[in-house]
């Protein structure tokens, strides 16, 4: 008997924004396999045996699902909005690289999902309309300098910046330490989001600038959008403001 393995991407939060793709994908599988508060984002199905694990174990995790598959298993492994996207997939993707022989002729399929970023941009209108990057902030996957020369250029390059995992009760400095870094370069006024928990029950939007931002708003469910210096915010009558970056680049100093 064959195995397989889907990394299926579950969006941001709300099941409504999961894609039909995802939900085939989770119902077909016998297993599944997620850090636990994901896990229990999917409904329960007899038979269906569920594996939940704690959030640092990503590489023992993809190589269980893995191993589980080569013995012959449907299985799924849960990630929140995509997979792809500092998640899973890459953790699944290392396992196949560096792990058993065997697990690099499963049936392997990475099932995509709204990320983070693109949930918190819809809230707000348009802010990664233009050219846009991702930047993880956590520094336990990378060292801290690497964070600080990857804003600098991101933001002397005129980018849009999605800031994924930008704090946590382990790393309560690095947003802070990012807003001033960004502020070498960026003007006072700049547009930042922070977008919180978007898709679920706890939802929050907050709309700042680069010179009054707050770091101690974010947590480890916030994905923070920082302007280019194009980004526009526009007022409206009895309505929250629109964030939007045009679709032309007119000035080549910008
Ligand atoms: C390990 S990363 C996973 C990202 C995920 N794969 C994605 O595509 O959205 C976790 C970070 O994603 C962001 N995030 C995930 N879900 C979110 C949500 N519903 N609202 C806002 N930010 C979210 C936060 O920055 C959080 O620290």
């Amino acid at each position: 008997m064959s195995g397989s393995l889907a990394v299926v991407g579950l969006g941001p939060g709300n099941p409504d924004t999961m894609t039909p793709e995802a939900a085939t994908a989770l119902a077909l599988a016998d297993a599944l396999y997620g850090y636990g508060p994901y896990l229990a984002r999917v409904p329960a199905r007899s038979g269906q045996a569920r594996y939940p694990s704690d959030n640092r174990e990503e590489g023992a995790r993809a190589a269980a699902a893995l191993d589980h598959a080569a013995r012959g298993g449907k299985v799924a492994m849960v990630s929140g909005g995509d997979p792809g996207v500092f998640a899973m997939a890459a953790a699944v993707c290392e396992q196949v690289e560096h792990g058993a022989e065997a697990w690099r002729g499963l049936d392997l399929v990475i099932v995509p999902g709204i990320s983070a970023m693109l949930a918190v941009a819809a809230r707000v209108g348009a802010p990664l309309g233009h050219d846009f990057c991702a930047i993880s902030l956590s520094d336990n996957l990378k060292p801290w300098p690497v964070v600080e020369q990857r804003l600098d250029a991101a933001a002397s390059g005129g980018f849009v910046m999605a800031l994924y995992n930008p704090i946590s009760r382990a790393r309560p400095w690095q947003l802070g330490a990012a807003f001033d870094r960004l502020r070498r370069h960026l003007p006072g006024a700049t547009p930042i989001v922070f977008g919180r928990a978007v898709g679920r029950p706890d939802e929050s939007v907050v709309i700042a600038t680069l010179e009054a931002a707050d770091p101690a708003i974010a947590d480890m469910s916030t994905l923070v959008i920082v302007g280019s210096a194009l980004t526009r915010v526009v007022e409206r009558p009895g309505r929250e403001p629109l964030v939007y970056t045009p679709r032309a680049v007119k000035d080549a100093s910008a």
